[in-house]
């Protein structure tokens, strides 16, 4: 990839002065009837309205103007040919590859990954249609009906986000659970609910090193051996999901029950492979199907179409535009949709694991921001509990608001109510509303000119805060599917502009070094006294603590 400072392009200037004159959205609609039309595009069963943001013809051609200087185009096709673009680590990046429907040959070091990839695909199939159609048996001869994926980071967040997201399409039968955390409240609380005869442990790990997984699978190892007694069994009831075969044999699990994948495929963007299994297992291989299927259409469309009608690019340079040169620190995704309400946390690790970083690719500080803090919860929950700050706050906080125009789930009218407020959010945020109209409003409710003044100022919104709107016909597998993989594809793109490096995450070593150190000195009876006195004084005080 060529490196490119962003901020020494032509674009960056123009787009900084452009940033200059400030921009009012609603005026933009009164002066061009057909801005709608102009500012937003149809990718298959999803519409992106990206016209509710402070952008005219002029900034947006600079942004487009931005991509080019920056060589994106070049940027993408290196990474989906399988250069090495991961440098940090030596690595392609090639989740593409797993769900590349096409089956043209993809080649890293030479060689043709497809093979691989299909080959692994198929023994998923054969595998979770035994499991879902209830004939792998386990050790007393009873079918699955519990999934316990055991994971954390990507492979936790993707199988959880998308089973959840897909619950409509699940197997009646099977339930799934998802244990992540170190804390053994977590799988005690799953193991409390589960039936060792009926349950199915997938050991989800790149790795197949870190520390809160392996600690968790040999927690439900010895519960289940403490009920099967026989270590011959744990071949019926235990699977992995990793690149690690020697880690794996080591564990006890029989290299046949592994599903692998490969060092090409990025813990966060691995729920296309190998770790897909517990999804593919609770909502049908067919659905699995579906869902690859989906993000291998964004994928032709990433990579084919021109970037002014591209979704991903777009919406990569809208947050730019708001990140660089409107000051936006941080941005929400918000869907209205319960069934995907792990979706803003899947891509919270998705965005800040890849683009929180500092150094740029040819390892100096950056003088720009990168990686916005992600957040976000499903409508219309958050907007009865963050939404004030959106709405009133001294930050402007870009929003992305996903809603499905078909429900699963179509109960009286409660479609028609979680969409009005779909659609009126945006429009509040950014219309506002003016102290004049607050006056008037107040005066209507017969209130007293002293009130009027005293309150007024707290009724008004601002507004001009900039939204996108992504509206879904359906979420199903093949939605999802393309959904997932239009975000993976923004985060990308702002990392090539950034001119950052998104498929490492150095960042999180340090913290588990450290941890690793301080776990003897937490299980022996010393006085602590190898840290700054902060650190050690609360060691000193949790050991005292757990004494008394
Ligand atoms: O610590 C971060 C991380 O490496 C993530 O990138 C990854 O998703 C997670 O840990 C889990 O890693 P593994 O799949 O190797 O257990």
């Amino acid at each position: 990839m060529k490196n490119t400072n962003p901020t020494s392009t032509a674009a960056w200037k123009d787009l900084s002065e452009a940033a200059k004159n400030p921009i009012e959205i609603k005026s933009l609609f009164k002066e061009d009837p057909n801005r709608f039309k102009k500012y937003s595009v149809r990718f298959k069963d999803i519409l992106l309205d990206y016209s509710k943001n402070g952008i005219d013809e002029r900034i947006l051609s600079s942004l487009l103007a931005l991509a080019n200087q920056t060589s994106l185009k070049e940027a993408i096709d290196d990474m989906f040919s399988g250069k090495p673009i991961n440098a940090t680590e030596g690595r392609a990046v090639l989740h593409t590859a797993l769900r590349n429907r096409s089956n043209d040959p993809v080649y890293v070091d030479g060689k043709d990954v497809m093979p691989e990839v299909n080959e692994v695909l198929e023994k998923m199939k054969v595998f979770s249609e035994k499991v879902s159609k209830g004939v792998w048996k386990g050790y007393t001869g009873k079918p699955i009906e519990s999934l316990v994926n055991i994971g954390i980071g990507g492979s936790d967040l993707g199988p959880v986000m998308v089973t959840e997201a897909l619950k409509p399409y699940q197997h009646p039968h099977i339930k799934t659970y998802f244990v992540s955390n170190v804390d053994g409240s977590h799988i005690t609380e799953v193991l409390k609910q589960v039936n060792p005869e009926t349950t199915m442990f997938f050991i989800a790990s790149k790795t197949f090193t870190t520390q809160e997984t392996m600690t968790n699978a040999h927690t439900a190892r010895s519960w289940f051996l403490d009920q099967a007694r026989n270590e011959v069994e744990v071949a019926k009831h235990f699977v992995a999901l990793s690149t690690n075969g020697n880690a794996v044999r080591e564990f006890g699990i029989d290299l046949n029950n592994m599903f692998e994948f490969w060092d090409w495929v990025g813990g966060r963007y691995s729920l296309w492979s190998a770790i897909g299994l517990t999804v593919a297992c609770a909502v049908g291989f067919d659905n699995f199907r579906k869902l690859l299927e989906g993000a291998h259409d964004m994928d032709k469309h990433f990579r084919s179409e021109s970037f002014d009608k591209n979704l991903p690019v777009l919406l990569a340079l809208l947050g730019i535009w708001n990140t660089n040169f409107l000051g936006a620190t941080s941005e929400t995704i918000l869907p209205y949709d319960q069934y995907m309400h792990r979706f803003p946390a899947y891509f919270q690790q998705g965005n800040m694991e890849s683009n929180g970083k500092y150094i740029d690719r040819e390892g100096k500080k950056v003088n720009y921001s990168t990686g916005p803090v992600i957040w976000g919860e499903p409508g219309t929950n958050g907007q009865h509990a963050f939404y004030q700050l959106i709405h009133q706050g001294t930050q402007m906080i870009p929003c992305d608001f996903i809603a499905p125009a078909q429900t699963h789930n179509p109960v009286s009218d409660h479609h028609a109510k979680l969409m009005s407020n779909f659609f009126a959010q945006t429009e509040a945020l950014m219309n506002g509303k003016s102290l004049e109209e607050v006056k008037e409003e107040m005066k209507k409710e017969s209130k007293s000119p002293e009130i009027i003044n005293k309150i007024a100022p707290h009724r008004v919104f601002e507004g001009n805060r900039p939204t996108n709107s992504i509206l879904v016909k359906k979420i199903n597998p093949s939605t999802l599917g393309a959904l997932i993989a239009m975000y993976e594809h923004k985060i990308f793109v702002q990392g090539v502009i950034w001119n950052i490096y998104s498929f490492d995450q150095w960042g999180v070593e340090l913290g588990k070094v450290m941890a690793k150190s301080i776990l003897p000195e937490l299980q022996s009876d010393e006085e602590i006294a190898s840290h700054d006195s902060s650190t050690n004084g609360l060691i000193n005080a949790f050991k005292d603590f757990q004494k008394s």
